[in-house]
């Protein structure tokens, strides 16, 4: 069985790639490489012993990605793939809904045209918007703040319609918490193109004396110590949520045939508490300054992971001195990720 993973030298994708092919799965990336490199999937081959077939065609590309689907003889779909920055997509929306909406659109449609009806998507906690009630669960109401998460919103529903159009589809939306963390052998992780925002990616610069120090975005929340909390889970977790949600679609062909699910740990960090987690990893100091509330941040957020847990059964395992660990390791054996 072929999957075909699109966005699959990203930082999450590649990891994905790592666990659907330890779980014997064959897979083609689909990639254009403008937030990654072949350097991760590269190291994907070192840490499994085989090797991913590479096609570097753009998701928007509806006749690439059917001879794609043909000539690997694909039967399914975890789609990556996207642009994920919440501050750029409010200065280039239309970039967003191209390649996230347009770009999924055209993927279904050549799904369809190929006759591949199973397709995991990458949806975000940020389709939530600011909390009604904590933990947040699969249905509360959804009231995304930017282009970037109306973008993942506007997908799920076109997901759920195509689904209703046809049985043979099978279709799980997940939706990230905060993916934090690194693969335990330090090969791969997180090496953006792009300018971080994340404050895990902030915290590691900052460890590593990359940056002088790291602002807070604001200490007047009303949370215990005023900083903002957050769902964070380790990369490896979330994709071993993918596995279990492809075996589930497979498993089940008479259930329902879109799903959405959670995947986030149910424990709440704030920034304090994960800089002080940090600096236990990585016994170094980590300056910080207050700063300004970030506009559009919400106080809290949090998963109920309970849906996952019962219908997929799986949970996530890795706690936060892990999640510190793993990427403290992975930062100090590429300190300038996969560039040389
Ligand atoms: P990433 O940027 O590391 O990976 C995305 C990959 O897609 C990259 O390899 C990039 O080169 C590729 N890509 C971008 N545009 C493309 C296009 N038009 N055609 C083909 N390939 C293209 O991001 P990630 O953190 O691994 O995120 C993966 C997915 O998960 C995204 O859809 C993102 O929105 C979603 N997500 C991420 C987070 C997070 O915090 N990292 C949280 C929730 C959801
Ligand atoms: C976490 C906490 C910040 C940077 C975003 C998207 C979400 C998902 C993950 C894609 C917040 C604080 C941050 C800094 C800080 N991505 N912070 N100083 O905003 O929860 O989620 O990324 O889908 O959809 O919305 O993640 O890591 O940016 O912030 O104090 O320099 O850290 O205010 O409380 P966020 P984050």
């Amino acid at each position: 069985m072929t999957v075909m993973i699109t966005g699959g030298a990203g930082y999450i994708g590649s990891h994905c790639c790592v666990t659907f092919l330890e779980a014997g799965f064959d897979l083609v990336v689909v990639d254009t490489f403008e937030n990654s490199s072949r350097e991760s999937l590269r190291r994907v081959a070192e840490i499994c012993g085989r090797s991913v077939a590479i096609e570097t065609v753009d998701v928007r590309d509806q006749t690439g990605l059917e001879r794609i689907l043909r000539q690997y003889d694909c039967t399914s779909v975890v789609h990556f793939a996207g642009l994920k920055v919440v501050g750029e997509s409010i200065d280039l929306p239309l970039d967003y809904y191209d390649v996230n909406v347009v770009g999924t659109y055209r993927l279904v449609s050549a799904m369809r045209a190929c006759g591949v009806h199973t397709l995991i998507f990458s949806s975000s906690a940020n389709v939530y918007g600011e909390p009604v009630s904590l933990p947040l669960d699969e249905t509360h109401r959804t009231a995304p703040m930017s282009p970037y998460g109306r973008t993942k919103l506007i997908v799920e529903t076109m997901l759920q319609d195509v689904a209703a159009s046809d049985p043979a589809w099978r279709i799980a939306a997940l939706r990230y918490f905060n993916p934090v963390g690194a693969h335990e052998s330090g090969l791969i992780g997180e090496s953006p193109l792009i300018v971080p925002t994340n404050l895990m990616p902030i915290i590691c610069q900052t460890a590593s004396g990359q940056r002088p120090s790291l602002s807070v975005f604001g200490t007047d929340y009303d949370t215990p110590d005023g900083t903002g909390i957050r769902d964070y889970i380790h990369v490896v977790d979330l994709v071993e949520g993918h596995l279990a949600a492809h075996r589930h679609l497979a498993a089940a062909p008479d259930g329902p045939n879109c799903l959405t699910f959670n995947l986030g740990t149910g424990e709440g960090y704030s920034v304090l508490e994960m800089i002080r987690a940090f600096e236990r990893a990585s016994n170094r100091t980590i300056a910080y300054e207050s700063a300004e509330r970030r506009p559009g941040d919400v106080a809290v957020s949090f998963a109920d992971t309970g849906l996952a847990e019962r219908t997929l059964r799986w949970t996530a395992a890795r706690g936060l001195d892990a999640m510190c660990r793993d990427t403290w390791n992975w930062v100090c054996k590429n300190p300038t990720g996969y560039r040389a």
